[in-house]
């Protein structure tokens, strides 16, 4: 083999390596699709800063778990998941309204547990989304 072709190889070979990687990173962020009825929502509390420490008693008690204390998603029961709890720090997660974090957090799918009758109060559930948005790095 000439050795200018191994040159062309070795490059196409990283480059390939590179391609994949860089791949895997862009993953780590998909944004789910929300039904039109939770996207229309209207967070009757949004800024209330009043309800913060109901958002963090209710993330603490029923978040934590799966989502970790930082909403990172290193909680004690992630790694039992099949699906990852993702992290809920991330700037994407702006992407959001809050009536699909509003459906996100509170319809269970899959490893994602129910809430709906757990977290009965309207209002603490939206405290709960105010909170999830007040998660940062
Ligand atoms: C038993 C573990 C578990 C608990 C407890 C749990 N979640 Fe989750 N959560 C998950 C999993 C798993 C996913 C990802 C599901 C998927 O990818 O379809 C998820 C996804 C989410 C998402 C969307 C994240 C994203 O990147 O798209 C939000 C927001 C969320 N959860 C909020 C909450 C809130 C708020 C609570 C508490 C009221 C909670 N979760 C409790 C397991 C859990």
């Amino acid at each position: 083999m000439n050795k200018h072709l191994k040159v062309v190889i070795a490059m196409a070979v990283v480059s390939v390596f590179a391609m994949s990687f860089t791949q895997i990173q862009a993953q780590d962020f998909v944004k789910k699709d929300v039904p039109s009825e939770f996207k229309s929502k209207e967070n009757p509390h949004k800024g209330d800063e009043s309800l913060k420490m109901i958002g963090l008693r209710n993330f603490n008690r029923h978040c934590v778990a799966c989502h970790g204390k930082k909403g990172e998603g290193d909680g004690v029961m992630a790694k039992n998941l099949k699906t990852s709890p993702g992290d809920l720090t991330l700037a994407e997660m702006d992407q959001y309204n809050d009536g699909e974090i509003y459906y996100l957090s509170f319809i269970g799918i899959a490893d994602r547990p129910d809430f709906m009758k757990l977290i009965p109060s309207e209002e603490d559930k939206w405290a709960v989304v105010n909170y999830v948005r007040s998660l940062k790095k």
